[in-house]
């Protein structure tokens, strides 16, 4: 982490998981853990059957809510797909775009990824974009070739100011719900090697005030180590974020000084 230059986010991705009235429990019960929220913000993104509930539930606290897709459409014929201005009107702040399972299940492109990154910002909503390698790239040593490919689409035709609202997770494949964390020097290096890329598009002042986080397997034990790293901006949690002792104690050790 580096607060001098930018925002320490921990985001939770939930994923397919808690029906609107689970949803309502878990954070009213994170809400009581949170106290220690003061260096950095909170996010949940929750399935887009939840965000009405969610966006109540975390009234008058410091989470925000965020959704885990959207579509680039405003609006039209995409049948089962939600816009950015629906996801607006709910109170929703932020939106993950991109993750692996998304391009792995369901086909999403680096360039479909830079119409939505370009879509969330016109409509006032974050977009957390993520990246990362599979276990196969990592193995043949061509892991910032995909990564900086990935980046590089994904922001074209991003401006400088509207890349400060971008957030960016770096999201090894292989370490994404397998228990199989990266290990803090490698999630450092690839954090350093995406801030390098940052400063070749938008130049070193606009690269340094970007959020850079870890995910995969980032938990209550690994966190405060991988939150240590100097270009490690904070974690987009899956697993973890579904339990509040859990996810509270990665928020406290974002807090530690
Ligand atoms: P995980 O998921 O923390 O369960 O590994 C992270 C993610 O997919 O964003």
């Amino acid at each position: 982490m580096n607060r001098r230059y930018r925002k320490t986010i921990i985001a939770g991705n939930w994923k397919m998981n808690k029906t609107p009235s689970e949803a309502k429990a878990l954070i009213e019960e994170m809400k009581g853990m949170l106290s220690k929220t003061k260096w950095c913000e909170v996010v949940l993104c929750v399935p887009f059957t939840d965000i009405q509930t969610a966006v109540k539930a975390a009234k008058g606290s410091k989470i925000a809510i965020g959704a885990e897709n959207m579509h680039f459409e405003k609006s039209g014929a995409f049948t089962g797909e939600v816009s950015a201005d629906m996801l607006k009107e709910l109170g929703v702040k932020y939106v993950i775009i991109g993750h692996s399972e998304r391009r792995q299940y369901f086909n999403e492109t680096d360039e479909t990824c830079n119409k939505k990154v370009k879509v969330a910002i016109e409509n006032g909503l974050r977009p957390i974009l993520c990246v990362g390698e599979s276990l196969t790239e990592r193995e043949q040593d061509v892991t910032m070739e995909v990564i900086r490919k990935q980046v590089k689409i994904a922001l074209q035709g991003v401006t400088v100011d509207e890349a400060k609202k971008v957030v960016i997770a770096y999201e090894p494949i292989w370490a994404i719900g397998t228990g199989k964390t990266a290990t803090s020097e490698q999630a450092g290096e690839v954090c350093a090697k995406i801030r390098d890329c940052l400063r070749e598009m938008y130049g070193a002042r606009a690269a340094r005030a970007i959020t850079i986080q870890y995910g995969g397997s980032m938990n209550a034990k690994n966190a405060a180590e991988l939150l240590a790293q100097p270009d490690v901006d904070g974690g987009l949690i899956g697993g973890a974020s579904l339990k509040a002792p859990d996810f509270a104690a990665i928020v406290d050790a974002a807090n530690q000084n």
